[in-house]
């Protein structure tokens, strides 16, 4: 298994997501609502799940089709007991050029000032942090167990001096809860080298009861900053990417690196299918070939049957071959609010 792969749209394999659980110690209302994901909600049982050793092998048979990037999310990933250990794991993996992989994780934060040396230590490059606003009121609402704002910015900063960058924050724009917060949260980060990143609130899952009217379009968000702290338009970094690069200008108007850059994720006004190269591996070994998906392919018994490692990478390189997801492009030429009743799996079950 060498040679590299494209699905049916010509798109390459570059980035694996890990879901490593699919319990979160939050409950932000776009993602995990309360009245659904109360005490009877049914988690999967610790048996369902991929154990460290099952991921890592899923995993080589990926980066053995040119993946070069893993993402661990959940849930809450730090939640999955000695997740040290299989971070371990796959920083031993090597790319198909010889290179060690990108291996970074996204976390709601609230357990990072514990954990930022030894995900450190472990060999994580950098992490990914959610955070929706600086106003303790707004954000205690948002996640909804009410977390006080103090907690995550600890440790954003345990991340930054234990060397776990450089440092994204995901904050999701929801109109009319916590566009406020925009201004606020670009006036705090400008300048910290940590890159702010905004995301429009998704018609993920099917509990969130997502509307059209609640998502703020990332063309506002630009201007608004703008309005305020100079922005210039960035080139992607690397194809495919997610957000959209603004850095902040100097008084010639060009770009001023230390100020740094502030990111747009699109999904709802500006798909950005077209060079999709992520796949989603669930917590209990489900390949999911789109965020939007309701169903994914269970490598689970191959993993746990007696499946050679060439069986394992050749029923991978045949579902993404066959792959033609576009979910965010298709929904762009529905009417607003079209997307809502169907079934699709949650974000917390497969990871952002
Ligand atoms: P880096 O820029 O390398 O850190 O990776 P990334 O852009 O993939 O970062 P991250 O995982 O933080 O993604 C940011 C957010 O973008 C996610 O939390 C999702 O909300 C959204 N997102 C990521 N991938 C996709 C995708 O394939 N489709 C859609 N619609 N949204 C996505
Ligand atoms: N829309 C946009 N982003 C979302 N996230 C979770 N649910 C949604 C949604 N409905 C974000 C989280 C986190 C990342 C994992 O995905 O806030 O930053
Ligand atoms: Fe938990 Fe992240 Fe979902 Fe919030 S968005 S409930 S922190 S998994
Ligand atoms: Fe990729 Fe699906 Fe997101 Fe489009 S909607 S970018 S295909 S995950």
């Amino acid at each position: 298994a060498t040679g590299l792969l494209g699905d049916a749209l010509g798109r390459p394999l570059r980035d694996l997501r890990i879901s490593v659980t699919d319990r979160c110690n939050f409950r932000c209302s776009y993602c995990m609502p309360k009245d659904v994901f109360d005490k009877d909600y049914p988690y999967l049982p610790h048996s369902a799940l991929l154990s460290f050793e099952e991921i890592t092998r899923v995993a080589c048979q990926f980066v053995a089709h040119g993946v070069q990037k893993i993402r661990l999310t959940g849930g809450e990933p730090l939640l999955r007991k000695n997740i040290e250990v299989l971070i371990e794991q796959l920083a031993a993996l090597r790319t198909v050029e010889g290179r060690p992989l990108d291996i970074t994780l996204t976390t709601n934060g609230s357990l990072l000032e514990r954990k930022a040396a030894s995900l450190k230590a472990a060999g994580l490059q950098r992490v990914t942090v959610s955070l929706d606003g600086l106003d303790d009121a707004i954000f205690r609402a948002m996640n909804d167990v009410d977390f006080p704002v103090a907690d995550v910015l600890r440790g954003i900063d345990a991340a930054q001096a234990a060397g776990l960058g450089p440092i994204k924050v995901n904050m999701v724009v929801k109109r009319g809860t916590n566009h406020h917060q925009i201004l606020p949260m670009a006036r705090h980060f400008k300048g910290t080298g940590i890159v702010l990143r905004f995301i429009e609130y998704m018609d993920v899952g099917a509990t969130n009861g997502w509307r059209m009217d609640e998502v703020l379009p990332s063309a506002d968000v630009v201007r608004l900053i703008q309005s305020e702290l100079p922005l210039v338009q960035l080139d992607p970094s690397a194809p495919g990417e997610t957000a959209e690069r603004w850095g902040y200008a100097d008084a010639n108007g060009q770009h001023d690196v230390q100020a740094g850059e502030i990111g747009v994720i699109s999904s709802v006004t500006q798909a950005f299918c077209q060079d999709c190269n992520r796949a989603r591996l669930s917590t209990e070994g489900k390949l999911y070939l789109c965020l939007f998906a309701s169903q994914g392919h269970d490598l689970r018994p191959l993993v746990r049957g007696n499946a050679s490692d060439e069986e394992l990478a050749s029923a991978i390189a045949a579902i993404w071959q066959g792959r033609s997801d576009r979910y965010s492009e298709l929904r762009a030429s529905l009417p607003p609010d079209a997307s809502t009743g169907t079934r699709r799996v949650e974000m917390s079950y497969i990871g952002g």
